[in-house]
């Protein structure tokens, strides 16, 4: 079982380069579905979600290789197998996003239906009924999708929620849906911006992803391309949150400030002192953060990534904080193993009341998904004595050579398998 050990470090120097985005890379993954060809996918981070991904794009017939310069190619075939089974979508949540490119390409899908995970139940109701709208058929038995569509023919969509996956999988099936999708109450993500741009490369028609009105005019052909993934804004917060409670100074390369506005704010209200740079950001954090109130929201609301690691950093303010959780309403699982350090946290229905207190103490906890495993890390840095993080590897599913990096600028961290 691997394990990681943090310890009170000395205040963090130097540069860390940020990865791509994981939540952009496995959808333009998934979209590799859409047109035979060569892609060549740059600045895919190495985790173990895109290893789970190539899984899938294998396990329906697909090529992926990582290229010598880092890059991830795939190489998509004449025909797909248009099957996600239970054990790739059981792993990996994400896997449903393969539906909409299935569906638009082979007229046919059958996809594990996903469960639910430490974030509560998450439904995919609204990607079902978008997809039902421009004209697909489900059924559900023995706990698979399977989903029909001679033709997909676009249409007004009305999301009752600006939901990431449901838009996603909407894009990827409109884009070669016949005449014109209208999708209003879209999520504006950057990553959606990501997903829009690779597709109109691919030579799909679509204006205005990454806002919330999206049309998308349907083509009859698409080709495999190169693209670039943009920064990973949760890896941008989550060594932001680390400053915080460490102190020092970093300066973190590869970043895009402009998907970190509300980000930046919060963290400077509380004290940290952030100064975009080309390609970059320049951060220096001294004592202790001062109290001040998050919520999250869609973007460009506060994502709901960020704030295991913000509530982390709130342990330690000056006084009484306040977190709000609005996207989802299970995730908050992790401050019961932040209690187990020490931390003053309560939870309130969707808030959480944080009194800051001067220094947390080690214990044994456990990660229970990606963020939650990196909010430990975070709050470890503020604690006396060693800190045991079981089950690391939902770290590797998000973070790319994590411990390395940390131990680069002076976090005392050590992993053990
Ligand atoms: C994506 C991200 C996840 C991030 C989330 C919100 C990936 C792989 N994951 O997840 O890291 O936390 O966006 O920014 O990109 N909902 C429904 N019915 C649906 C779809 C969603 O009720 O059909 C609800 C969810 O339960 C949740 C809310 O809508 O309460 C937001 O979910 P959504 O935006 O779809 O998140 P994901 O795409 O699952």
């Amino acid at each position: 079982m691997s394990r990681l050990i943090v310890r009170p470090s000395a205040p963090l120097s130097g540069e860390v380069t940020i990865s791509g985005a994981k939540n952009s890379a496995l959808k333009l993954m998934a979209a590799c579905v859409l047109a035979e060809g060569r892609y060549v996918l740059r600045n895919v981070p190495a985790i173990s979600d895109v290893e789970y991904m190539c899984a899938l794009l294998e396990a329906m017939g697909m090529q992926t290789r990582r290229r010598e310069d880092g890059a991830l190619e795939i190489i998509r075939g004449s025909q797909v197998i248009p099957e996600a089974p239970y054990e790739l979508v059981e792993r990996m949540r994400a896997s449903s996003a393969v539906l909409g490119p299935l569906l638009a390409a082979m007229g046919e899908a059958r996809v594990a239906m996903p469960g639910g995970d430490d974030f509560g139940a998450r439904p995919i109701d609204m990607h079902l009924q978008g997809l039902e709208a421009l004209g697909a058929e489900f059924t559900l038995s023995h706990g698979m999708i399977h989903a029909r569509a001679e033709r997909l023919v676009g249409t007004e969509v009305v999301l009752d929620y600006p939901s990431v996956g449901a838009t996603e999988n909407l894009l990827m099936a409109a884009v070669l849906a016949e005449g014109r999708t209208t999708v209003r109450n879209a999520a504006r993500e950057p990553e959606i911006a990501d997903l829009g741009a690779f597709l109109n490369r691919m030579g799909g028609q679509i204006l205005g992803a990454g806002s919330s009105v999206v049309t998308i005019d349907g083509v009859s052909d698409l080709r495999a391309v190169e693209h670039t993934v943009i920064p990973d804004r949760i890896e941008v917060a989550t060594f932001l949150s680390v400053l915080g409670v460490a102190g020092g100074e970093l300066t973190l390369q590869h970043v895009r400030p402009d998907h970190l506005d509300l980000l930046i704010e919060k963290l400077g209200a509380m004290g940290i002192r952030i100064s975009p740079e080309p390609d970059g950001l320049w951060a220096m954090a001294s004592g202790r953060p001062r109290p001040t109130n998050v919520a999250t929201l869609p973007y460009p609301g506060l994502a709901t990534d960020y704030l295991p690691l913000l509530v982390a950093l709130q342990c330690f303010n000056t006084g009484t904080s306040y977190a709000t959780e609005n996207v989802f309403s299970g995730r908050f699982r992790y401050v019961g193993e932040l209690a187990r350090m020490g931390a003053q946290v309560r939870v309130d229905g969707h808030h959480l009341v944080i009194d800051g207190v001067e220094r947390l103490s080690g214990a044994p906890v456990r990660a229970l998904d990606i963020r939650a495993g990196a909010a430990l890390v975070v709050a470890a840095l503020g604690a006396d004595g060693e800190t045991i993080i079981a089950d690391a590897h939902h770290l590797d599913r998000g973070y790319e050579g994590l411990t390395d990096r940390l131990s680069a600028i002076g976090v005392q961290i050590e992993r053990l398998d």
